[in-house]
């Protein structure tokens, strides 16, 4: 494959590794970062240059947690307009989880999305491997992938994985990230029969409730703590799991929160329906404030988005038959840099929790930060203009977001990932394509 152009980018306001700010310029060559200089850099002759006076430009957003529908369900989403979303939203790298169909629960279907992604990704991918009840065997295998993703609850068919003994057997076998959604299944089954006359969509808040979150997040560390497992906890939704990591949350446990479990709560139901139906649920604006002091604190490591996309129509039938899940990659950044410009939390740790934790949390090499050496995957956002949410101009198939009309700052002007311009000045370039993820064991 033929290297990108080198690129200069002039002017910027860059957010240095220390978290500190400088105005310069940036120079890339071989899908590299190759200087970063407050004065201007003349001794190159740059194929491509941009002029990003007054834009501040940081490192792509990695977003740790989507669902992009390909293989199977392409009616609602593919990689190709998943990716372009993530252009937009100045996500340069995603990771993607396994209930697409097939499932990706064996090395074939990975290669298989890997094979997709490498033909039609405008971002760069990785994809994880779904645990069954008896997939063992593959799961000590696959590579290349970020880790196991677990269902413990919420979740239909072989995906499903409750039997204590499974789980064991899962945790104590093989070294990679477990990285699980946190809801029992146990109590999800019980809630659903007792409130299932209920067709008013606000009641899935108290079907899937805090207790069924926090019992399986308990259940989870439990397991982690005893064979000293590398374990992720997915989208955390309530202060009672926020508070139970405060309280004992091992070296090697992280967790991450989505905007949408930060910034919309069960109000939301009555404002857009069953839009804001999602799993793990909505909570409380306790919740919501309980969340943001757990990630200012450091007790929750990044952010995901759970983009996890369906059509109006799906989203239109009477609830239990409407689908769970909502967009995000689109969205995430500005609304993230619009907390940080309303004063919620600084530029710097919106950066560290979209992108340098996420690349360290993965270990994932040479992301993450704007420095010589590392992967030029970077975006200019434009932080002195607000621009409407506005669903027609998604690049997402399902061409609808929870926050409709909420007027954000921080949106990308320019994502370049590996050193080309994927998404420039209101542009996709769909010729570039990403590149798959590695992951150090
Ligand atoms: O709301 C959700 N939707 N949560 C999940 O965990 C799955 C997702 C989906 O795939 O639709």
């Amino acid at each position: 494959m033929m290297s990108p152009p080198s690129l200069l980018i002039r002017r910027a306001r860059i957010i240095l590794p220390s978290g500190e700010f400088i105005v310069g310029d940036v120079l890339t060559r071989d899908r590299q970062i190759v200087k970063v200089s407050p004065s201007e850099i003349a001794d190159e002759i740059p194929t491509q240059v941009i002029d990003a006076d007054g834009l501040t430009l940081l490192p792509g957003v990695i977003d740790p947690q989507v669902h992009f529908r390909e293989p199977g369900l392409e009616h609602k989403e593919d990689l190709f307009t998943a990716s372009c979303a993530c252009a937009k939203g100045g996500v340069t790298s995603f990771l993607e989880m396994p209930n697409t169909r097939p499932l990706t629960i064996n090395q074939e279907a990975l290669n298989d999305k890997l094979q997709r992604a490498a033909s039609k990704c405008l971002v760069n991918y990785g994809f994880f491997i779904g645990a069954t009840t008896d997939n063992l065997s593959q799961l000590l295998q696959a590579a290349p992938t970020p880790g196991i993703k677990i269902f413990m609850g919420s979740m239909h068919g072989p995906l499903l994985v409750d039997p204590q003994q499974i789980l064991e057997g899962i945790f104590a076998n093989g070294e990679i990230l477990i990285a699980v959604h946190a809801e029992d299944h146990t109590r999800l089954k019980q809630r659903r029969e007792e409130f299932a006359n209920i067709h008013d969509v606000a009641i899935h808040s108290q079907i899937q409730d805090n207790q069924a979150a926090l019992i399986a997040t308990r259940r989870a560390l439990k397991l982690s703590q005893k064979y000293r497992r590398r374990l992720h906890i997915l989208h955390m939704s309530t202060a009672e799991e926020a508070n139970l990591l405060r309280e004992d949350k091992p070296s090697w446990v992280t967790c991450e929160v989505t905007p949408q479990h930060l910034l919309l709560n069960t109000t939301a139901y009555e404002k857009i329906g069953s839009l804001a139906q999602m799993n793990p649920p909505l909570r409380t604006s306790h919740d919501n404030q309980v969340l943001w002091q757990a990630l200012l604190d450091g007790v929750i490591d990044f952010i995901a988005t759970d983009h996890a996309p369906h059509t109006l129509e799906e989203k239109a039938q009477t609830y239990p038959k409407s689908p769970s899940g909502m967009p995000g990659v689109e969205t995430s950044l500005p609304l993230m840099l619009t907390a940080a410009v309303e004063g919620r939390c600084t530029v710097a740790q919106v950066v560290n929790w979209m992108s340098t934790a996420v690349a360290s949390g993965y270990s994932i090499p040479n992301k993450g930060a704007i420095a010589p050496g590392y992967d030029a995957d970077l975006v200019l956002v434009d932080l002195n203009s607000r621009k409407k949410v506005r669903g027609e101009e998604l690049a997402t198939k399902c061409g609808w977001s929870p926050f409709e009309g909420w007027n954000l700052t921080g949106w990308p002007v320019t994502t370049i990932v590996g050193g080309e311009l994927a998404f420039h000045q209101g542009e996709l370039n769909i010729k570039t394509r990403g590149r798959a993820l590695t992951f150090k064991r």
